[in-house]
């Protein structure tokens, strides 16, 4: 079924940037993979609130719009990490605590601080065991304390 320009809701402000893809489209279900990419683009990641707001312009109901973004891994739903923590896990690392350093970053809120958690094999700096590479910078002899601790400072 085609809605009028009368039958649409009206349209966000704040989502403005997608009323090209959505007029486009015609406002119609076949666009929503189109409209999910655009919305991913120009907003960095679909929030809810983005999610309802396209399901409203598509005549969609929300789980549908919700179930095919989760379908697709190109589709995020969090701001995308804004820093990288490598612990290295390399023989020396490993031998001086890269896996309880590991775990306790595992159990840290990293997401809350944008940081994407990962693993590197040695970087050939093995006097610095146990260490972690942050945004492609090497600390070393750290604990999963330090760590936190410098990443949190990495925050103001
Ligand atoms: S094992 Fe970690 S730097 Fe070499």
């Amino acid at each position: 079924m085609r809605h009028s320009q009368e039958q649409q809701p009206a349209a966000d402000p704040a989502y403005a940037a997608l009323e090209p893809v959505l007029h486009r489209h015609g406002h119609q279900a076949h666009g929503l993979i189109e409209v999910l990419n655009s919305a991913q683009q120009h907003y960095g990641h679909l929030s809810e609130p983005l999610l309802r707001h396209i399901a409203r312009r598509l005549h969609l109901p929300f789980s549908r719009v919700q179930g095919t973004a989760s379908f697709y891994h190109l589709f995020r739903f969090s701001p995308a990490a804004t820093h990288s923590c490598l612990v290295c896990t390399g023989t020396a690392c490993h031998v001086l605590g890269a896996a309880r350093l590991l775990a306790e970053l595992q159990q840290a809120p990293l997401a809350e601080l944008g940081v994407e958690l990962g693993t590197v094999r040695c970087i050939g700096t093995c006097s610095g065991a146990p260490l972690v590479e942050v945004d492609g910078e090497v600390w070393n002899h750290q604990s999963g304390a330090s760590v936190l601790q410098r990443l949190r400072e990495l925050q103001r």
